[in-house]
């Protein structure tokens, strides 16, 4: 895929409170630094959390790092495909829940957030340590650590697309 053309991009987790909004957050804050119009949204596969904000320790630690954050909970489903054009996941079992709803039709639109970290890229993305934990029965020091994972993805995945794949 040519990263350099993409217009949308959207981050999945399980229940889009914790690591996605997250995701989501630091991605529109690096595209718009980087002068970059791509649109990003973010989601669940679960439906639990719908209509929900973001948990509090997601907000807690964007806010201490003046982040903005606006955010209502979804679920993804299967109409996201025609309209985004790439998703990314946060762990193995997303993946593979995306993969699902995708079909083989939009399965390449389908990669691991983590993938994009440059110390991580020659990982095959089905790997294990691409896996970006699940904090929500964690500490505040889980959510810390899933932030600055989050960011450090974040900006793999902006060099890629200012380099192009
Ligand atoms: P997230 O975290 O997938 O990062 O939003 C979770 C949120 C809720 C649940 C699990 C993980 N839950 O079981 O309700």
């Amino acid at each position: 895929m040519d990263l350099s053309q993409i217009k949308s991009v959207s981050v999945i987790c399980l229940g889009n409170i914790c690591r996605s909004p997250m995701g989501e957050v630091v991605l529109r804050d690096r595209f718009e630094k980087h002068g970059l119009k791509i649109e990003v949204s973010s989601g669940g596969t679960g439906n639990w959390h719908i209509g929900e904000d973001a948990n509090p320790r997601t907000l807690q630690v964007l806010r201490d790092k003046n982040y903005f954050v606006d955010h209502t909970a979804r679920q993804v489903n299967n109409s996201w495909f025609q309209k985004t054009d790439v998703f990314l996941a946060m762990d193995l079992s997303n993946r593979a829940n995306l993969l699902k709803l995708a079909g083989k039709d939009y399965s390449h639109k389908v990669l691991m957030f983590r993938w994009f970290d440059e110390d991580l890229n020659h990982l095959p993305q089905d790997h294990p340590d691409l896996e970006v934990p699940d904090p929500y029965y964690g500490t505040i020091k889980d959510f810390e650590m899933v932030l600055s994972m989050v960011e450090k993805a974040a900006d793999g995945f902006v060099n890629k697309i200012r380099q192009g794949l």
